[in-house]
């Protein structure tokens, strides 16, 4: 059951390449350039319409509705909140009717976010659910969405269903641009091919196992791990780090690179890995000069890098490269090593990498 994997874990992380082109078949067609989404074309009128995007999830999927934000925003200039589903349902929330509540989930069941849209719903909002579990009480809930087509995810440590997710609402988030003339049509042709070659480029990337696999055996003894990176890979830091605390119960904090020098760079010394997410994008000559203040205090720096940058390899302890790929796209390929490196981490440890202690596959406590 485990297809000749250790762990379903690593069985998930490996199977990406096959689910993204899944969540991607019979939406996406890149050399027409349509999208094809029947839920989300259904309300568009009304999600172009509202004043606010906002996403509610918890966990892995919060961070996938990070990116969301930064992607929405800039493609259809429509504001994007992202909230904790248990602190916005206990705050009695601002919603009116009309709002749009994008409502992302893997299990469907997640007790906090299925309450928040309850609530949402009551007051009128429009709920369009992403969620991995077909019919689940989240998806059922929803008044449109779209499924992420991962397949079951048996791990406890959510890895597949987060890369469909940013796929699901990348396609999203492409759509409505489209629809509302917020994107120019060469943009638009150039993410959808960049899509349809995700699949392609995690294969590639899914390579470099044996040398993340080394990596783990270098630093699984540190006590603490920092995960840093901007804009896009803002969230995939806090990903990579919510990751290895599952996995491998070393403790880890995830930062805005730029955030780093406000507090979190007095623990930097020289037994401290700091993992960069330090592809090529707009971001890329700040996150840098962040490295090089990592290095400047002697600190350890593991940089996920573009293929193809001579700049960062002089800098970093140890690198991992990724095939290139436009900085919207970016954030599902580079996540896949922060993945394999918190699973290889707790393998090394000796762990239980499919079900870490204290977890449980799908939270219906609230
Ligand atoms: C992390 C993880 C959790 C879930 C969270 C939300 O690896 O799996 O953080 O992402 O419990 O679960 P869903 O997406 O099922 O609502």
């Amino acid at each position: 059951e485990k297809g000749g994997y250790d762990h379903f874990m690593l069985k998930e992380i490996f199977e990406q390449p096959q689910t993204i082109h899944d969540c991607l078949r019979g939406r996406l067609d890149a050399d027409a350039g349509t999208i094809t989404m029947s839920g989300i074309e259904k309300h568009a009128a009304q999600i172009l319409a509202a004043q606010r995007i906002l996403i509610i999830a918890c966990g892995t999927s919060w961070h996938a509705g990070l990116v969301a934000e930064y992607i929405i925003e800039e493609l259809c200039r429509i504001p994007v909140e992202v909230e904790y589903a248990s602190e916005f349902r206990y705050r009695n929330p601002i919603i009116n009717k009309g709002d749009v509540i994008l409502a992302i989930s893997q299990s469907g069941e997640t007790a906090d976010t299925l309450v928040a849209i309850e609530t949402a719903k009551e007051k009128g909002a429009i709920i369009l659910g992403v969620v991995n579990v077909v019919g689940s009480s989240i998806a059922r809930i929803s008044d449109a969405g779209a499924y992420t087509h991962a397949g079951p995810e048996i791990g406890v440590a959510s890895t597949k269903a987060f890369t469909a997710q940013l796929v699901v609402l990348l396609m999203t988030a492409l759509k409505l641009a489209a629809e509302k003339g917020s994107i120019s049509r060469d943009r638009y042709l150039l993410l959808c091919k960049e899509l349809a070659a995700v699949p392609e480029k995690a294969e590639l990337l899914l390579k470099a196992d044996a040398q993340i696999k080394a990596l783990a055996e270098k630093y699984k003894d540190a006590r603490d791990f920092l995960y840093l990176g901007r804009g896009y890979n803002f969230p995939v830091a806090l990903e990579g780090a919510l990751k290895l605390k599952e996995i491998s119960y070393i403790h880890a904090e995830g930062y805005p690179a730029a955030e780093m020098k406000h507090g979190p760079i007095a623990l930097v010394d020289e037994e401290l890995p700091v993992v960069f997410v330090a592809t090529k994008d707009s971001y890329h000559e700040k996150v840098v000069s962040n490295i090089q203040e990592i290095k400047a205090r002697k600190g350890k720096v593991i940089a996920v890098i573009t293929e193809g940058d001579t700049i960062t390899p002089t800098l970093a302890d140890d690198i991992i490269v990724i095939p290139q790929a436009d900085e919207m796209i970016a954030p599902i390929l580079n996540v896949i090593p922060l993945q394999l490196l918190a699973y290889h981490i707790g393998v090394a440890k000796g762990l239980d990498v499919d079900k870490p202690r204290n977890l449980a596959k799908s939270v219906t406590v609230e």
